[in-house]
């Protein structure tokens, strides 16, 4: 039950009728009924009689008179009025809560409709190159994947997970070239995972080490070009005497100082890069006697590809050790995959799809490599290499071909780096050419995850954070506040309480910001237990427990056969309105795939128990009846709690 869709349903017909059935405009007007800031105004608020009067000329007072006049909502509402210009106030009825209370009561899904519009969805997350150590940027695709797909399957749809690992890439020709050419066998034998990792880290390093030596005069040409620029411009300004110029020429100067920025960023990645090997002598003479490791590596790969036995082999080698080291950290997570379909699964249909697409007149050849041109984008999305190779978007496109075809899927939500976007859009830009343009392809993009410096959360050594040493620390830290809240806790006890909080604090940090930003990494905050954090839910949601315990009411009998609701002071109806509005959280998030919105309504639900547990004593009622009412709220706040949080991947206690 979601009681903002009720309402809009009942004034849709209405609105339709001003707007000449154009659904598009219903919509919008219908999107302007939301949930009262104020209390004291009511539940909800409509202000749509402002756009419609100017529409229709007449006042928005009148507007909203009419409107009510057509618009039954007796049983709903309990109160209805108009204030100031025109903004309609929509109170509850008391006795429709208790009802929808009751109901919710009694339903393992707390009276969460299923959707009537189920849609096939495929989401794409996690999807981290195998082989490459997993990082802090795989948190956030993991989380934010896991919860959409929990949320989605949750309200009804068929949402299917695969993990699209990146295991057939460039990644693999550098740990090819690292063992061929740097394996330590010993370490191999004992650790092969942490030798992988430093074989690819130490490639990489040489890689960009080469890279960095070819690029380096042409970074500080550029950057010393535009100095040059800014200090004309400066010139320039203090010269000119007539306001507008000396404004276009500030604007001009403020865009010089962006490129200036950027170039002085990408010369500082430069010369970091070779400050890292040239420091070190070792390295050094590495660098020296593989001078040419960028191209090597690309073969290495590109024979991987084309069948070469040794290259084949030790593939199958090395994949599995890294799927099981990956799987650690999933189990940790306690994420599971319906698919993983790495890349590599896709690499026998690439040639016909290339062939497909060029055939149709879609791709054509430019310099010898087969591109498919788009309007709107300056470069074109290169489907095979001059030499043979297939990429990246290749492999994407066969993704989607194989995902529609085989599950017939409505809609898949990539949960990607916002850094990819470019890719995503020219990728859908060609499966809409392809005649892929019903469903619904979507990039969940996310910003960085930050230092508490500002910068890319990163080691001292500049290394990013590998990820089961972050879990570790979570975890650590979670125990220390555990010991500190319950000395005498039990080794085991403190164990479960330590993953479940520590885990689920540092997900909840990522799900409870809004995607789009960048966030800060900060373990203090993730873990306090006042503000908007797993631990503070949490505790919210043992704190009932502990409740329930003292009161000695079980809560289950009441479920099947509860008493009346009673509303003896505001914050119980309070409380009431926001445990019924956790339907509408969960379709609010469905809208633009944001788990924080979740989160948001989760926090206020926490609030707003607590400030319910400070004022509505549970002892010490005047009634049976009134102490059960309330043993029902609480019945209902921890498990709308336990339900919210398990969506987003995260547990409870009883106690903590
Ligand atoms: N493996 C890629 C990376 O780590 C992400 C893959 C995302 N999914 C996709 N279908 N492109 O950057």
């Amino acid at each position: 039950m979601n009681a903002l869709h009720e309402l809009k349903e009942k004034f849709r017909p209405i609105i339709a009728g001003f707007v000449a059935d154009d659904v598009s405009k219903t919509d919008a007007m219908l999107a302007m009924i939301r949930p009262a800031g104020d209390a004291k105004h009511g539940d909800f608020q409509a202000n749509f009689a402002m756009p419609m009067g100017k529409q229709t000329g007449q006042s928005p007072r009148a507007v909203a008179e009419t409107v009510l006049q057509q618009c039954n909502l007796s049983g709903i509402c309990q109160t209805v009025d108009i204030a100031g210009p025109g903004f309609i106030n929509l109170k509850l009825d008391d006795d429709w809560i208790k009802r929808q209370l009751k109901s919710a009561l009694a339903d393992s899904r707390l009276a969460v409709d299923s959707v009537t519009n189920a849609r096939n969805y495929i989401v794409d997350y996690s999807s981290p190159n195998v082989a490459k150590p997993m990082h802090v940027g795989h948190i956030r695709s993991t989380v934010i994947g896991d919860a959409l797909t929990r949320i989605l399957n949750f309200v009804g749809h068929c949402a299917k997970s695969d993990n699209h690992l990146g295991d057939w890439g460039t990644q693999f020709g550098m740990i090819l070239y690292g063992y061929k050419h740097f394996r330590d066998q010993e370490a191999f034998d004992s650790d092969t995972i942490g030798e992988l990792s430093r074989l690819y880290r130490l490639v990489r390093k040489l890689i960009d080490y080469h890279g960095a030596r070819i690029k380096l005069v042409v970074l500080e040409t550029a950057l010393a070009e535009l100095e040059t620029q800014q200090s004309d411009l400066k010139q320039k300004q203090s010269e000119s005497q007539e306001k507008s110029a000396v404004k276009k020429i500030k604007k001009e100067i403020s865009q010089i100082e962006k490129r200036i920025n950027d170039a002085a960023e990408k010369l500082q990645k430069a010369t970091t890069a070779i400050d890292a090997v040239e420091n070190d002598s070792e390295l050094s003479l590495l660098a020296a006697a593989h001078p040419e490791i960028g191209t090597a590596v690309l073969l290495e790969t590109a024979k991987l590809h084309a069948g070469d036995q040794e290259n084949r082999d030790l593939w199958t080698t090395f994949l599995p050790i890294c799927k099981q080291d990956m799987q650690t950290i999933y189990d940790r997570l306690d994420v599971e995959f319906d698919m993983a379909l790495g890349e590599s699964f896709y690499n026998d249909t690439l040639g016909a799809i290339v062939d497909e697409l060029e055939a149709k007149g879609f791709a054509r050849e430019s310099d010898g490599a087969m591109c498919v041109f788009l309007d709107g984008f300056e470069t074109p999305m290169i489907i095979r290499k001059k030499d043979g190779a297939f990429l990246y978007s290749t492999t994407d496109l066969a993704t989607i071909k194989y995902r529609m075809d085989n599950f017939d899927a409505d809609a898949c939500l990539y949960v990607v780096d916002h850094r990819q976007h470019e890719h995503f859009e020219k990728l859908f830009a060609v499966a809409a050419l392809w005649g892929y343009d019903e469903a619904e392809l979507k990039h969940v993009s996310f910003g960085t995850v930050m230092g508490k410096d500002g910068k890319p959360f990163q080691t001292r050594s500049g290394d990013t954070v590998g990820l089961a040493g972050l879990l570790n620390e979570a975890e650590k830290r979670a125990a220390d506040i555990a010991r500190e809240l319950n000395e005498g806790i039990e080794a085991d006890e403190l164990k479960e309480n330590a993953r479940v909080v520590g885990i689920g604090s540092l997900k909840y940090a990522d799900l409870s910001q809004n995607r789009a930003s960048d966030y800060t990494f900060d373990y203090e905050k993730m873990l306090a237990l006042k503000g908007n954090t797993a631990a503070y839910l949490q505790y919210g949601y043992a704190r009932v427990q502990g409740i329930l315990r003292k009161v000695e009411v079980d809560p289950r009998p009441l479920r099947d056969a509860p008493v009346e609701f009673e509303f003896e002071t505001e914050i119980e109806r309070a409380l009431a309105v926001q445990l019924l509005r956790f339907e509408e959280a969960l379709s609010d998030v469905l809208i633009d795939y944001k788990p924080n919105l979740l989160c948001n309504y989760l926090f206020d639900l926490g609030q707003t128990f607590f400030k319910f547990y400070d004022q509505c004593s549970l002892k010490d009622t005047q009634s049976e009846t009134l102490k059960h009412s309330r043993v029902q709220l609480c019945d209902l706040t921890a498990r709308t709690i336990k339900t919210g949080l398990a969506l987003l991947g995260i547990g409870v206690l009883d106690q903590m």
